[in-house]
């Protein structure tokens, strides 16, 4: 059966309020189905599920999509994976059901070849005398170089790429891996004459390594490139590890780097993870939600730790975590801490973890006011209204502002941007000045007979808002086979949440639908205006300048501004 057909079957076949139920509460409201969101945390319901279109959306998070996506999402699968536990769902034979075989049928071969050179790393470890003197200088010891599976890659050319040919493992799987590099003089290995960090995925796959030098040159880590199997925005280093004790304990640290990782948990932190040389991304933060919301970063106290830090802590609370920092003192990380002194006073400065506006006003150079500001801005990024609002008493408390000023600035700052935010976390200012954009998208959805009219009026290349424009030329693609169905099948995440939010929440009255259109063309001419007035004006043609006014002051008189 070919996917198209099968996704055809699986949407006759299912209904979205049956498969959500499975994971969600849902009470009837009005038309639609009602909710807690599963995808962040929230105490009164903004998930929303539509029988009669089939979609979800979240208003709280953004979150949108079909039954499809919602499997997707909530399990953290892929498509052809959904769609093969949809079809058993909806009870659908899938023999001869080809979808994907091909890449993940090459993905499993990459998983094959990366954990043959696991084994040959860990080989060679036990070969090595030097490596096995670097790993016990650097205190780390038997058991953790077991549970890790640390090894060593042997100082030689292509040592590795010829064990696995001879194993039968082919050029391109090799390279594919990210194991080797090919230039003139042919094939090279990635990793040479250093210590290896194997990283794996939570199924325990091994799908990337990390690896060190024994010595001083540069650079001092090396890591996999990305390959289909290791996306590092999405990889955290020791997860697999963590995982059970971060859901015991509630709460995640996060280290900067490998040694860092390793021995915190040598020291009995095992709820420790670090992102692999990168800023922590909302991608990671995906990845850890499942098991906690909480987090304590752990840096050094120098300006770099000092900026990570801030870096991070936007990042976590605008993904819905509540964050504390544990700055060390300077020049320290983790592992020379622990190995300095011992897992007891280590816990002890873990307990005295700063939370997020102590860190800011305690690093603060300026003024009170730019970190007061700072503060808002974090909190302004929350989604999670009850997080947002504990930040805001605690900034109330230490800086000493009463709250409702800070109530009043907040919502300034927030009514400067209206942040509409795709599913990975992004932000995406949805301004007033596009907002006829996002009417007339609107009106195509919930008026698919509308889109004729529409696009022959519209200039789609003139349009500024990138997520519409795309949905837009998608829509010109479908033609008259366009619904909201065919659509979804189409988009990407940010897309995809969008006509999700659009189709529950249009944001125009359904009852004037022609009037709507209208008043968007008038909006959208008159904005046009606007731009080419400002640009006659900073070109100083005065002449231009004056016919565009008059043209305006006509415009005017049709359309009030
Ligand atoms: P650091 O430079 O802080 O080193 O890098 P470290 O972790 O303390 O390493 P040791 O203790 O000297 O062994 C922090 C992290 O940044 C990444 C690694 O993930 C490292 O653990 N990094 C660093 C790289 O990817 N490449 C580099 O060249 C350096
Ligand atoms: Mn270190």
């Amino acid at each position: 059966m070919k996917a198209d057909r099968l996704l055809e079957e699986i949407k006759l076949k299912t209904d979205i309020v049956d498969i959500i139920s499975e994971y969600v509460q849902l009470k009837k409201a009005g038309q639609n189905y009602k909710g807690l969101c599963p995808f962040h945390s929230e105490k009164t319901p903004s998930f929303m599920v539509s029988p009669s279109k089939q979609i979800f959306h979240c208003f709280g998070c953004g979150t949108g999509g079909d039954a499809v996506s919602f499997i997707i999402k909530y399990e953290n699968i892929s498509f052809s994976e959904a769609i093969k536990l949809l079809s058993k769902k909806a009870g659908i034979e899938l023999s001869g059901f080809r979808l994907d075989k091909e890449a993940s049928k090459k993905r499993e071969t990459i998983i094959q070849v990366l954990k043959e050179s696991l084994n040959f790393f860990r080989e060679n470890l036990t070969e090595s005398k030097s490596a096995q003197e670097y790993l016990n200088k650097r205190g780390i010891d038997k058991t953790t170089i077991e549970s890790f599976h640390a090894g060593y890659a042997p100082m030689e050319w292509d040592v590795l790429f010829k064990y696995l040919k001879g194993m039968g493992y082919s050029d391109s799987v090799i390279k594919d891996a990210g194991l080797v590099t090919f230039d003139e003089r042919g094939y090279r290995d990635v990793f040479r004459g250093r210590v290896i960090f194997p990283i794996f995925n939570l199924q325990n796959n091994v799908i990337a390594f990390g690896g060190r030098v024994m010595d001083d040159s540069q650079p001092k880590y090396l890591n996999s490139p990305e390959t289909e199997v290791f996306k590092k925005g999405e990889t955290l280093f020791a997860l697999n590890l963590a995982k059970e004790e971060i859901r015991k304990k509630d709460y995640a640290i996060i280290v900067e780097g490998y040694l860092d990782t390793i021995i915190c948990h040598q020291y009995g932190f095992k709820n420790t993870v670090a992102p692999l040389g990168t800023a922590l991304t909302p991608g990671h933060l995906q990845k850890l939600k499942r098991l906690t919301q909480k987090v304590v970063l752990v840096f050094d106290g120098d300006d770099a730790g000092v900026s990570a830090a801030r870096r991070s802590l936007s990042i976590l609370y605008e993904n819905d975590f509540r964050a504390k920092v544990l700055l060390l003192p300077e020049g320290e990380d983790p592992d020379s801490f622990l190995r300095k002194n011992d897992s007891h006073s280590f816990r002890t400065i873990l307990h005295k973890a700063k939370s997020a506006t102590d860190f800011l006003f305690s690093v603060s150079k300026g003024d009170r006011i730019d970190t007061v500001r700072e503060a808002l801005g974090i909190i302004a990024s929350i989604k999670d209204l009850i997080i947002a609002d504990e930040l805001l008493c605690e900034l109330a408390d230490r800086s000493r502002i009463n709250e409702s000023a800070l109530r009043g600035e907040l919502k300034k700052i927030k009514t400067k941007v209206p942040m509409h935010r795709d599913v990975e976390g992004l932000r995406i200012g949805r301004t007033a000045m596009n907002r006829e954009e996002y009417l007339l998208l609107s009106t195509i959805i919930n008026f698919p007979e509308k889109a004729d009219d529409v696009l022959s009026r519209l200039n789609i290349e003139d349009l500024r808002d990138e997520t519409i424009k795309s949905l837009f030329k998608k829509i010109r693609a479908l033609a008259n086979k366009l619904n909201i169905r065919s659509l979804l099948d189409k988009t990407d995440n940010a897309e995809r949440a969008l006509i999700t939010e659009l189709s529950l929440k249009p944001s125009f009255d359904l009852e004037h639908v022609d009037r709507n259109i209208e008043d968007c063309f008038k909006k959208l001419i008159q904005r046009s205006l606007y731009e080419r007035i400002r640009l006659a004006e900073e070109s100083g043609d005065l002449n231009l300048l004056n016919s565009l006014l008059l043209e305006k002051k006509r415009l005017i008189k049709v359309v009030p501004a």
